[in-house]
This record gives structure tokens, sequence and C-alpha cells, in this order.
């Protein structure tokens, strides 16, 4: 029979707003009985032994299941598998014709293109022999720069078939972005496109890159003749994806990886200037992804996987790639933008495929909504079963919308907290078991403890905001360092607590409600100097880095300015040398203030605001004090105003932003 139109959730008779999974769901759900969470409670190492034994299949098995060595720990020590076996070979058997990945393209006259398991696997062995023809090794880092088409998969899965570790950089950071990653990991073969579609343009990609490759002395350069732009191609160097695959073996050996060798390096952004390379393991990882693919968006056989994320994120990589192929299920992906030809794209390409799972982030949500809901309208959007969210907090107006607008009040929302660093979904309710409340992300899912503490590290209770922490054992697909930066990984991540507890950077408070003793978690949002725009994660230090490096500019600091779409967006608060005070002078100044930005990180971190000050709030030994400048733009609080050493600037930054927050500054400072 059909689900389609079926209801999955029903709201509680007792509280207003809070949904749970009805008969259906917890019919048709992996997971229903919340006594999973107390059966994982008691034994954790065996419960994730268990189940990665069930997600995977190892070439070898483990010697000892966990080792914590703080703030290290490794899982399922001794053992070996390969992410590109699991995720094509052994379901050869059984799903060779299936869809693997269904890929919409951008232009309207260009057909999609369905590759099956069989289809796939053919094209990742002969990359994976090309590359290897081309010299790369296990251990081998591999950057891309690549936007969402289907050799993205093909390389991502070639470089796991032979040990190299991918290193993938969203298309919208620039070439410069490029540059740094390839210079820390070391990496000397880039893969790129020619060029793809998006927003009805021709984004070139290669022509931009060929400068970098120059100064990283890049070894080889792989690149997929997407938009047929004719590059420049260097001889020796360059090399089109057709050329070097199209004689190639349709078979290679997959490596055994050890469990604990890297998977590969994600770069995304911390508190400090320079990015950092999340370190990610072959094994764990993989099965995370795998079991919380399966758990968090129940997905079976029939089912349709649409991740709106991009490949250069963490979400791409999870749940847009490996955890859907994992699972021998069917993603679906697309070229291009939401709002191209028009602003219903998704809900068309949802319609087209009968997507069963759909997944995206607040912030796409907040944009599609203000288009109009006439665009949903149109289409018919009654296979979808499943809603998620994730990359930021999902406020509740939004929510509501996300639930009546899109899911037709049937589908449960599954809000997913988790990071970079952590690989996989660490909080939020489950299909089968709920509770669904808008602007919560739910419980930790089994075998994961996670709390909320105050600033001397004592537990909270109910409603007190603190910091949101991951307790021991921690989540078997979390990251296994900074690449090559140990001191950074115990700076960001395992300083405010100590060795044995992880701090995510985010704050949160505990609900009143529980699921299985497992009380469920709102996420606040980031507490230190990392921005979410637009879903997408940056670090302030890495924008006024790049402003600094103006000659104009005497000092810069960037928080992060609330945007009713994006969420937020870099404020930059420069002071700048005397002599560039005419407004001319400015809008000059202003201008190259957006290009160095747009050079140095990338377009995804242009400035929204920015405000030319005379001075900026300091401590006493000089240290920036951005607690003030978060609660001047936000109209919000600013603490005790006395810790400044110059209080008197706040006044001129109060006028320069409208500051109508609570705090009375003219009375202050006069
Ligand atoms: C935020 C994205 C609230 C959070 C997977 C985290 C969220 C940062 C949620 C990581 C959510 C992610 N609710 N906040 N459901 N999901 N975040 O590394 O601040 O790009 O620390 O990973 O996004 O961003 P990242």
């Amino acid at each position: 029979m059909s689900d389609s139109g079926k209801k999955w959730v029903k709201e509680d008779p007792e509280r207003d707003g809070v949904y749970w999974p009805n008969e259906n769901m917890k019919e048709r759900a992996w997971l229903s009985d919340p006594e999973i969470y107390e059966k994982a409670r008691k034994n954790p190492k065996s419960f994730w032994a268990e189940k990665a034994k069930e997600a995977l299949d190892w070439f070898k098995e483990w010697d000892e299941v966990e080792e914590w060595n703080p703030p290290y720990f490794n899982w399922f020590l001794g053992s070996e598998t390969n992410l590109s076996y699991n995720c094509l070979d052994r379901h050869l058997e059984d799903k060779r014709n299936k869809a693997a990945i269904i890929w919409e393209p951008e232009p309207v006259e260009e057909k999609e293109r369905v590759l099956t398991y069989q289809d796939l696997y053919r094209e990742v062995n002969k990359l994976a022999n090309a590359m290897k023809n081309l010299g790369i090794e296990k251990g081998d880092p591999v950057t891309f720069w690549m936007p969402l088409i289907p050799e993205t998969a093909v390389a991502a899965l070639a470089c796991q078939r032979i040990g190299a570790w991918h290193s993938i950089v969203y298309t919208a950071f620039s070439p410069d972005a490029v540059k740094d990653r390839m210079k820390d990991a070391g990496s000397t073969t880039l893969i790129t496109a020619d060029g793809f579609f998006r927003g009805g343009k021709t984004m070139k990609l290669k022509e931009k890159i060929d400068k970098v490759l120059d100064e990283v002395d890049a070894e080889n350069c792989i690149v997929i003749n997407r938009a047929k732009t004719d590059p420049d191609m260097k001889e020796g160097r360059d090399y089109f994806y057709d050329d070097i695959t199209e004689n190639e073996d349709a078979y290679s050996e997959p490596e055994p990886i050890d469990a604990e060798d890297t998977g590969f390096l994600l770069y995304t952004s911390g508190t400090t200037g320079k990015p950092k390379g999340i370190k990610h393991s072959c094994g764990a990882y993989a099965a995370q992804a795998a079991l919380t693919t399966k758990w968090v968006f129940d997905l079976h056989p029939q089912d349709i996987f649409f991740s709106t994320a991009d490949i250069g994120w963490i979400t791409g990589h999870s749940y847009t790639l490996y955890g859907p192929l994992l699972n021998g299920g069917t993603t679906l992906w697309y070229e291009g933008s939401p709002y191209f030809p028009e602003s219903d794209r998704w809900w068309k390409i949802i319609e087209k495929y009968g997507a069963n799972v759909f997944y995206t982030a607040p912030t796409a949500l907040r944009a599609l909504r203000k288009e109009g809901d006439e665009w949903i309208e149109k289409h018919d959007l009654s296979t979808l079963r499943i809603l998620g969210s994730v990359g930021e907090p999902i406020d509740p107006d939004t929510w509501n919308w996300y639930f009546e607008k899109v899911g037709e009040k049937r589908c449960p929302i599954v809000d997913t907290y988790w990071q970079t660093e952590t690989g996989g979904i660490l909080l939020t309710s489950l299909p089968g078991i709920g509770p669904f409340i808008p602007g919560v992300a739910g419980p930790a899912i089994p075998g994961i403890q996670y709390d909320v503490l105050d600033a001397t590290g004592e537990p909270l209770g109910p409603g007190e905001s603190g910091k949101v922490v991951q307790k021991h054992p921690f989540g078997i697909g979390m990251l296994r360092g900074i690449y090559e930066a140990h001191d950074k990984y115990v700076e960001e991540y395992w300083s405010e607590y100590g060795l044995e507890t992880y701090f995510s950077g985010d704050g949160g408070r505990k609900m009143d409600i529980e699921v299985d003793d497992q009380p469920l978690i709102q996420i606040t949002g980031r507490m230190d100097d990392v921005l979410e725009v637009a879903g997408h994660r940056l670090g302030t230090a890495e924008i006024e880095d790049a402003v600094s490096e103006l000659d104009e500019i005497v000092e810069v600091a960037v928080v992060g300015e609330p945007h009713d779409v994006k969420g937020e967006v870099p404020a930059v608060f420069a002071i700048a040398k005397s002599g560039n005070d005419t407004e001319e002078g400015r809008k000059e100044l202003e201008k190259k203030i957006m290009d160095k930005v747009r050079e140095r990180v990338g377009p995804v971190a242009s400035p929204g605001a920015i405000y030319f000050v005379s001075d900026v709030p300091r401590t006493e030994s000089g240290k920036v004090i951005r607690r003030f400048l978060k609660g001047l733009v936000r109209d919000d609080e600013l603490g005790d105003m006395t810790t400044a050493s110059n209080p008197g600037c706040l006044k001129e930054l109060a006028e320069k932003v409208n500051y109508e927050g609570p705090e009375d500054i003219v009375s202050f400072t006069t």
C-alpha cells in the first residue's frame, strides 16, 4: 500500500506544541522502543560494538572495542574495513540495478542522471586505478574544490578505495582558502571541475584555481569537464577525468584500512584565524554515519533521501553521500540553487522523484518561506515522511511553518544537532520515539552522554542555560584530532573543563521533558567566536585576519549580527587610518574590505555590515571585548561595562549600530 499522504505524528493531548510518533510511524520505524536508551547506557561499549558489526562489513575484527587516553580515544582497534567497499561492493549482489545517486542538473534542458550501484562502482574503480597511476597512495591528502555533481561522489569513494584522504573545500570559499588548506595538509593533488551551473550562471573553477596550483607546486590536477568551458590545461599536471579513466580497468582491490587510520580531513572554522583540519577515522566514522542515517532518518530500502547540503560541509559528507550509500539507499543530489529557474526548485524535485526524507537548514527554510507559500502549494509533497533540520537553532516560528506547509502536519521534524567535529548527529529526537518540539533538538542518541554545565562544571537543571558538553564514552565517530595540531585540539575542545569533558562551543539548556531518563536539550547557539552564516560555519578571526591585511585598517573586530534569513551575518567594526574619513573614502574602503574578505575567505563570508568607528572596547591589557560588540548588534545586555578600560567608546558604537537594547549607555558614559 502506498504511504502517500499518510500521517506519521500526533499532537500531545496535554501539551500544546509537543508531537509524538503515531502508530504508523512506530510500526514503520527501525527504532520505536525507548528501552534502547537504557540498553545503550548500561554498556555503551558492547552496544556500539554490536551496532557497528551490524552496520558495516569488517575485513578483520577488532581486538579491543575502545581505548581512552584523554583527550584521545579510539574505537575498534586492530580491525580493518574500507568505506568504498561498504558503500558499493557489498550492495552489488542484491542492489546492482538500484539507483544509488539521482542527480538533477541545473540547466532545464539537461536530463537527470541516475547512477545505479553498479554504475557508481565501475566509475569509482576506474578512477581509483587512474589515481594510482598518477602515484596517489594510501595516506596521501587529496584536496577537492568540487560542486555537487556525481563525479564528486566518485572521487570521494575512489579516495576511500585506495586509502587516500579527501579534503573537500566548499566552492564558495576562495582559491586562497583552497591554497591555505592544501598547504596545511601538504596536499599536492587537486580534484576540481572546469565549472558548474548555479543560478543561471556558469561558475568557473579551474580557471580561478590555476594561480593556486602554481603556488603550491601541485603535482596533479584532475578536472571534470562539467561545464565544457575549455579551460587551460598544463601538460603533465592537469588531466581530464574522462581521459584518465577511459581505458582503466573496472576493478581496483579495496585497500584494507585500519579502523583508526584517517578516513578524511575536513577543514572547519574555530576560534583562531587558521581553519583546522578535522581528522576523522575510517571505521567508527563510517559506522556512525551508517547508523545515524538509519535511526534518525529512518531510512528504508525503498526510500529516496534528499539532503540539500553541499559536499563541502560535514552534512554533505555524512548524509548527502556516505550515510545513504552505506545503507544501500538512494540519495538525491542537485546542482545549482533553490531559486533557479524559480523558487520552487526543491519542491519540484521532491515531487518529481517522490522523495521521502528531506533534510535542510533553517536559513534555507526562512528564505524559501519569504518567497511565498504558493510555490509549495503548486506541488504534491505527499511522499514526504520525515523532515530534518541542521546547522543552527531552528526558531519555533520557522519550525511550525516547516511542519505545516512542507510536512502538511503529517511528518515529524528531526532537529539534528551536531558538528563537523562529531562526524554525525548526536542530539535529536528519533522518528519512532519522539517527542518533536519546536526549537528543541532532543535527547542524545542512544549510547551518547550529553550534559549542560555551569561555569564551575556542575550539571544544570531544566531551564538553566549553560555550556553543552559531551562526556565519555564520546560519539564513536568524533574527530580524532586536528591535523598536526595537538595543542590546538586541546585548547579548542578540552580546556574548558579538563581533558575528560568535550566542550562543543555551544550554549543550551535542558528541557523538563525526558525520554527514558535522557533530558531533551535545546541549543541556543555558539558561545565562542564562531559564526553560523546561512548555516555556514565561519570564524570571526578568519575574517578579521583578511581585513587586517589592508594598509588602511588599524584595527578590526568581527561579530555576528542577527539577520532575519541568514541567522547572522558578519558585522565588521573597523578603525581606519586617518585620511580615509570622507564619505567617498569610506565608500572606497568599504568596497576594499568586501573584496578582501571575498578574496581571502570567499563570497560565503561577505560582511553584512561595516561600521567605521574610532575605538572598540578593550580590557586593561588591550584585548577587544567582543561581548560588548555582540550585545550592541543584538540589542542585548552588555554585562559589566566597568570591565572596559575605555567605556567612553560605547556611546559612539551604540549610535552606529542603532542600539535599542536594555542598557542605558548614554548615562553610563557621561
Ligand atoms: C550549530 C554542522 C542548533 C552549532 C552539522 C554547532 C546547530 C555548529 C544545530 C556546527 C541544530 C548545528 N541546532 N545548532 N540542530 N546543528 N548547529 O560544524 O552551533 O558546520 O556547533 O556542523 O552548528 O556547525 P558545523
